[in-house]
């Protein structure tokens, strides 16, 4: 009798064992796929609410006015809209281009990035790259490079989490490709 309730005894303890072997294994691999996929949500999100299209994004004209063009999400300065002429250093004002992809002032004329995965946006950068640029508002994110120039706000993204400038960066990683070579910075007078 002793016999069967220690054989017993021992077949429930190794099914509990194996059931949560099966349980731990089940989420240990699933972690890592679901936090990138959960990464890539809340770096839309904050794309989003952090307005990257406003200057990042083409704009097509709508009777409500100006809307984000679906078909070029975030690849920077529209090619379509004439380049703005540059206001000299003494004037103060400052002139945008119609969609905000562009704009003229005291600092020069800069262009809005493409941030696509596009190679000709940001789809070869690491993401060190991409922590310098967003951080400490360097060109490309390479060390010794010109200073990133108004308007991109980077002062004020200074202090982003680690974890949100990831998934900034996992969301922008997997974005549709689009091609377009943005018109280099000039500097005032140029
Ligand atoms: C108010 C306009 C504006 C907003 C909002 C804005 N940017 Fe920018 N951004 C620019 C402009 C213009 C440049 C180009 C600056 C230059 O060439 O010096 C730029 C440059 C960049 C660069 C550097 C690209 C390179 O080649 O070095 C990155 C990265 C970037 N922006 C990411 C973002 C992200 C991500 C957001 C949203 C969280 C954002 N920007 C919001 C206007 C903006």
């Amino acid at each position: 009798m002793n016999k069967i309730i220690y054989y017993l005894t021992a077949a429930i303890a190794a099914l509990v064992f194996a059931a949560c072997e099966t349980k731990v294994k089940k989420e240990y691999t699933s972690v890592p796929e679901n936090s990138k996929e959960a990464s890539i949500k809340r770096g839309e999100y904050l794309v989003g609410i952090m307005d990257c299209h406003s200057c990042h994004t083409p704009k097509i004209m709508t009777e409500k006015g100006p809307a984000p063009d679906p078909t070029r999400l975030l690849s920077g300065y529209n090619p379509n809209v004439p380049l703005p002429q540059p206001i000299e250093k003494n004037t103060g004002w400052v002139l945008f281009a119609p969609d905000v992809t562009a704009a003229s002032g005291p600092w020069g004329t800069s262009y809005a990035a493409n941030l696509t995965s596009d190679a000709t946006g940001i789809g070869d950068w690491s993401f060190e790259q991409f922590r310098k640029a967003m951080t400490e508002g360097k060109y490309r994110g390479i060390d010794g490079s010109r200073p990133l120039m108004p308007p991109m706000p980077w002062q004020a993204y200074k202090s982003l989490k680690p974890e949100d400038l990831r998934a900034l960066f996992d969301y922008l990683q997997s974005t549709q490709p689009v091609k377009n070579i943005v018109p280099a910075y000039q500097p005032p007078g140029a």
